[in-house]
């Protein structure tokens, strides 16, 4: 596939997390963070980005729990999205559009998809022997099944999926398997009749698209593409015996819906619709989607997901676009790795998650986000360690970054009566500071682009100390008696750095850039300052400084 376009027409789709708990530290590590900081570089590099995602409403993830709650599963996924939408928001999280999968235009976009694909012949209808409780007198999709994973022999695997060695299960293979509604072990096999997408047909096309221009992708992602397809690629339902999700676009089916799979990834796509109907410029989404066979790519669009979404997002859905046709696929799918929080994987089933809501409460949304972005699961599994976060705050946010902020504007309030200083000649180690500011633009930015997060924010944090190395070796408190000019220079030369850093950091830390753009007295919203170095203008009056971070204590910290 050649070359986008518009190289700097960015769409970034993150991975829709299920409206069946509020958001955990988990979902916000793997996709929506790394995501929200990737739109937020890409704005201020003047880039045309549209970022997508809402609830994933549907499925059995969503009617089980409702069941045992005895509420529906509307009732349930409207609460829970309603939670995730305000944890997004407390978090600084800036979709375009954050919406929910339950909306009439996903339905309608579903059903178009599936019936396109059945007209193309790349869906068509079978039996298969599905599990079946004689007692509830009903199917038992996914996880309305449970058994022994033959693999490993983990004895709560669900019908559709292992989560102890994370295999994909056909529920047919699980060993003793139960009725998980109610718990009887009678399970029997019935035909049952289902609509199907012919994965196979798009062997041929997924293989070639995965050997080219690929180096770009992380491994994780494209070695197990590339390994699913060398096991070949199996037809795979896309219906299900259920009543809650998008309806089946044909008479006969009013008991079975489309596969919440099927409809969530599609998301995407109706989200961008959505999006520009709101704006009252129904076509807008084409800009980013609409790809003519033979034509460029019209943007680069990112995937942001956990690495347990990488079949659907490798696999499954560049085939639904192929079948589709003209829509754009898949530019970069950057998947993470896990965080594990207390020694396993953060899974909100295994109810070792550590919830948005209390970290938030605990922390506020900057220092939590630093951690976060710090530790990164980009190449392997990491963990949340809780002192940690706070060692970081402490001597990174506060004793570097804070530190070099509150020093300068403070002393400037004291010796240049509030005002911008007019700065002497240049000494050589003002150059070099200066030279080091624009090289972390570089490399900084660099970083971003090559969704290196973790890279991208430790040279920020560079920048930083090498401020704070700077500001002691030029001793403005020393020289002020002897050589204001001096002193002036410096402090200078230090506003430049500290604007630079509130730009550098704001793809990470919205808030507290906000607040230093503010005291340094700039106009407009630090989110939409261009990703470059900022000259303030002397005598410009700046505003009595507070800190940008406190200290946490650390004691307090048992984990
Ligand atoms: N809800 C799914 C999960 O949490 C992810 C859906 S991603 C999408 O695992 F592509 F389907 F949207
Ligand atoms: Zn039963």
């Amino acid at each position: 596939m050649s070359a986008p376009s518009h190289p700097e027409r960015i769409l970034i789709c993150v991975a829709w997390p299920y409206a069946k708990s509020a958001t955990h530290v988990g979902q916000i590590v793997g996709s929506i963070l790394p995501g929200d900081i990737f739109a937020r570089y890409w704005r201020m590099r003047g880039g045309d980005v549209l970022m997508v995602s809402g609830s994933d409403m549907h499925g059995t993830p969503i009617t089980v729990d409702a069941d045992r709650e005895g509420v529906t599963p509307r009732e349930l996924a409207t609460r829970y999205h309603r939670q995730i939408v305000e944890m997004l928001d407390r978090l600084g999280i800036g979709f375009d559009l954050y919406t929910e999968t339950t909306s009439e235009n996903h339905a309608q976009r579903t059903q178009e998809f599936f019936l396109r694909l059945l007209e193309r012949g790349y869906v068509f209808k079978d039996q298969m022997d599905s599990p079946y409780c004689p007692h509830d007198r009903r199917f038992l999709p996914d996880r309305y099944v449970e058994g022994t994973c033959p693999y490993c022999g983990y004895e709560s695997a669900r019908g559709d999926q292992c989560d102890n060695c994370g295999r994909t299960l056909d529920p047919t293979q699980l060993l003793a398997p139960h009725c998980r509604l109610c718990g009887r072990p009678d399970v029997e096999i019935r035909a049952t009749e289902h609509f199907f997408f012919d994965l196979p047909k798009f062997e041929q096309p997924l293989r070639a698209w995965l050997l080219a221009n690929k180096d770009h992708w992380r491994p994780n992602a494209l070695n197990f593409a590339l390994n699913w397809l060398k096991e070949g690629l199996r037809p795979r339902a896309i219906t299900r015996d259920l009543d809650w999700g998008v309806p089946i676009p044909l008479p006969g089916y009013e008991d079975k819906r489309i596969y919440v799979w099927f409809d969530a990834v599609i998301g995407y796509y109706s989200a961008s619709i959505e999006w520009a109907a709101r704006r009252g410029e129904p076509d807008a989404w084409r800009r980013w989607w609409i790809q003519p066979p033979g034509q460029p790519a019209p943007s680069r669009s990112y995937y942001f997901i956990g690495k347990d979404n990488i079949a659907f997002h490798t696999i499954f859905w560049p085939a639904m676009l192929l079948g589709f046709g003209a829509l754009t696929l898949p530019y970069d799918v950057p998947a993470n790795e896990f965080m594990t929080m207390g020694g396993s994987k953060a899974s909100a089933s295994r109810g070792n998650v550590i919830g948005t809501r209390d970290v938030l409460d605990r922390y506020g949304a900057d220092p939590l986000r630093y951690y976060l972005a710090s530790v990164l699961p980009e190449g392997r599994d990491t963990a949340f360690i809780a002192h940690e976060l706070v060692r970081r705050n402490n001597d990174e946010l506060v004793a570097a970054y804070g530190n070099a902020a509150h020093r300068v504007l403070t002393f400037i309030q004291r010796h240049f009566a509030g005002r911008v200083p007019t700065p002497g000649p240049l000494a050589p180690a003002d150059t070099a500071m200066l030279d080091e500011v624009a090289r972390a633009f570089t490399e900084v930015g660099a970083a971003i682009e090559a969704v290196r997060l973790r890279d991208g924010l430790s040279g920020a944090m560079a920048l930083a100390r090498a401020a704070n190395r700077y500001l002691d070796e030029r001793a403005p408190w020393k020289v002020i008696r002897l050589d204001p000019q001096r002193a002036a220079t410096t402090m200078y030369v230090m506003l430049h750095v500290l604007a630079a850093l509130k730009t550098l950091f704001a793809p990470y830390l919205p808030f507290s850039s906000q607040r230093l753009h503010e005291l340094l007295g700039q106009p407009g919203m630090a989110a939409s300052s261009p990703w470059q170095p900022e000259q303030l203008p002397a005598g410009r009056p700046l505003p009595p400084p507070t800190p940008l971070f406190a200290k946490f204590d650390a004691a307090s910290e048992s984990a």
